[in-house]
């Protein structure tokens, strides 16, 4: 029998484990909540309360792999993105914050959230993408593509357990398998991180599928080919092309597009006002 309460193994793990900034402090109080399957408010409202042993062997076994470096959202086992709850595994890449950019520059060019719309969404991983606009346009036809089935598995369980039936998930190279379909929006958020590039941090190389991350020449590869073959699979004259993209990529970007005939070509800036998302027009 333990005698740990909620606020001290809050207090012991902060101070022992030199988890000490804001950020930490909210991911531990994210892990206690998950095991004990709490709101945040019940940790200040019961923090005197002492938990069982299975309880605290479960947390400690968790903030454990938290010091090691393991990404919260694979701990926990989800990440929230835009309006849903989007669960995560090794085979698929933790949703970012960043990627809302995207969907914000979609929900702004298509104001109508009756509309039809055919929409692509290219290396869908774990679906979140797809999954917020299926979701935010519930009379379109979304299909999510990927080449990792176990990235499409997961894919599709998100979309049930976020109640979205929109989506057709299909196991594809790019645009291998997509010979009977056009879109009026293709999405993409492909691999874009240069294989060499010194400043990816160390938890994101040991733990995220790297076919999700990195992309031979400079990071633009897949980029390059999504650009150069999306007018074949875009309808009309309004179709969209939707790519995220580093920060550092937004010209020659530009330049992909301009040289695939693309019109209209601007960039989106994400939170952090960095060039983030590259749009452009049939
Ligand atoms: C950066 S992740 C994006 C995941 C998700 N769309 C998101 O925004 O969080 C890139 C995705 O592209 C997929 N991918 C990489 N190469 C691919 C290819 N040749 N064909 C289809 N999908 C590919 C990866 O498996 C991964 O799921």
């Amino acid at each position: 029998m333990n005698d740990k309460t909620i606020s001290f193994i809050l207090k012991e793990n902060l101070l022992n484990l030199e988890l000490k900034d804001e950020a930490s402090k909210t991911d531990l109080q994210s892990i206690i909540c998950d095991v004990l399957n709490v709101d945040r408010a019940y940790l200040y409202l019961y923090g005197d309360k002492v938990l069982i042993d299975i309880q605290v062997e479960e947390i400690e076994k968790k903030i454990f792999r938290y010091t090691q470096g393991e990404p919260l959202a694979y701990i926990l086992g989800y990440k929230h993105f835009w309006k849903q709850k989007i669960f995560v595994n090794q085979h698929t890449l933790i949703p970012r914050a960043d990627t809302e950019t995207l969907i914000e520059a979609v929900l702004n060019d298509y104001p109508n959230k009756n509309e039809a719309l055919d929409i692509l969404d290219l290396g869908t991983g774990s679906g979140a993408i797809a999954i917020a606009l299926a979701a935010e346009y519930p009379n379109s036809n979304v299909i999510a593509v990927d080449f990792s089935k176990e990235a499409l598995k997961q894919s599709e369980i998100n979309a049930n357990q976020n109640n979205v039936d929109n989506i057709k998930f299909i196991e594809s190279d790019w645009y291998e398998n997509l010979a009977k379909y056009k879109f009026d929006i293709i999405v993409s958020n492909p691999p874009y991180i240069d294989i060499e590039d010194s400043e990816i941090n160390d938890e994101v190389k040991k733990y995220e599928p790297h076919s999700a991350l990195f992309a031979n020449d400079g990071g633009l590869a897949d980029i390059e080919l999504i650009i150069s073959k999306a007018q074949n699979f875009l309808k009309n004259s309004n179709g969209k092309l939707y790519i995220e993209h580093g920060y550092t990529q937004s010209e020659v970007i530009y330049k992909l597009f301009a040289n695939a005939g693309f019109l209209d070509i601007r960039v989106i800036k994400d939170l952090n006002g960095r060039d983030r998302v590259s749009i452009a027009r049939k």
